[in-house]
C-alpha cells in the first residue's frame, strides 16, 4: 500500500491501458474507499456506473464518436470547460497540450491525427473498466456544491485505484456528451453525468504514459498570510 503522498504525487493520467480487467474485488474496495469522501450535509451527491461489460463501453464510445463524425454538437448536462479561455489558464492548457503531442511526436497542426488521438477517449484507451459519475440534477440546479463534493470523490476514485495499483485517467471528455451516455445507459431522468474515470493498468511502454505535465510556482498560486 502507498504512502498517501507518493499516492498524490506518483499519480498521472494514463492514455493507454494494457488488456487486462480490473478485478470486482479491487473495483469495490476502491469503492469503499471513496464512498469516506466528506460532502456536505454528507449528501454524498455521486452516482456511480461501473462499467467493466465491453459492449455496453463500445456502444457508448461508438454513438459518441459516431455523433461527433456526424457533425453533432456537445451534448451535455454541465459546462465543464470555460467558454472563453484567458490566461493564465489559455496559456497553461496550450502548454499541456504541445507536451503531449510533443512526447507523442504528433504534429500540433495534424488536426486529423489530433481526432484520432482524442477519440482515443471513447475507446477508454485500451481500457476495461470506467466509472461514470453521475449527480442528482437537483442538486445542481441553482447550486454548485454537489460538484465540489464529486470533485473530491474523483480525487479519492485517483487515489485509491493509485493505492491498489490501478491506473487511471479522469474524463471531461465525457462530460461533453453526458446526455448521449446517459440515453445509452438509459439512466433515471433525474441524473445528471458529470465526469468519468478510466481505470485500469498502464502500458509501460507507451510513450504518452511518460507525460508528467508540470505545475506552476507555489507562489503563483498561493498567497501565505503569516
Ligand atoms: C475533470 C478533468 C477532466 C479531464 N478530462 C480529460 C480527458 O477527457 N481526456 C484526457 O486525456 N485527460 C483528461 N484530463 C486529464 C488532465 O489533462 C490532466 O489531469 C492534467 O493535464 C494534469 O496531468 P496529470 O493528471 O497527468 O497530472 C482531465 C482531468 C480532469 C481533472
Amino acid at each position: 500500500m502507498k504512502d498517501i503522498i507518493e499516492a498524490i504525487t506518483s499519480r498521472s493520467s494514463k492514455r493507454k491501458f494494457l488488456p487486462k480487467p480490473v478485478s470486482k474485488e479491487i473495483q469495490e474496495k476502491i469503492l469503499h474507499a471513496a464512498s469516506m469522501t466528506p460532502s456536505g450535509a454528507n449528501m454524498q451527491p455521486w452516482v456511480v456506473y461501473a462499467i467493466s461489460k465491453k459492449e455496453v463501453l463500445d456502444k457508448i464510445g461508438n454513438t459518441i464518436i459516431s455523433h461527433i463524425e456526424a457533425g453533432g454538437e456537445v451534448d451535455q448536462f454541465i459546462q465543464y470547460y470555460p467558454l472563453k479561455w484567458k490566461n493564465p489558464y489559455k496559456i497553461r492548457r496550450i502548454t499541456t497540450g504541445v507536451g503531449l503531442y510533443e512526447k507523442m511526436g504528433v504534429d500540433r497542426k495534424d488536426k486529423e491525427k489530433r481526432q484520432e488521438l482524442w477519440y482515443d477517449n471513447y475507446r477508454w484507451f485500451g481500457a476495461q473498466t470506467v466509472f461514470f459519475i453521475f449527480t442528482d440534477k437537483n442538486l445542481i440546479d441553482g447550486a454548485q456544491g454537489a460538484l465540489i463534493d464529486c470533485g473530491a470523490y474523483m480525487q479519492n476514485i485517483m487515489l485509491a485505484a493509485q493505492a491498489f495499483g490501478i491506473d487511471s485517467c479522469p474524463q471531461g471528455s465525457t462530460t461533453e456528451y453526458g446526455r448521449i451516455i446517459a440515453k445509452v445507459l438509459e439512466t433515471p431522468d433525474n441524473l445528471a453525468l458529470l465526469y468519468s474515470v478510466v481505470l485500469g493498468y498502464e502500458d509501460n511502454s507507451a510513450i504518452q504514459n511518460s507525460y508528467q505535465p508540470a505545475r506552476v510556482a507555489l507562489d503563483e498560486v498561493v498567497t501565505f498570510i503569516d
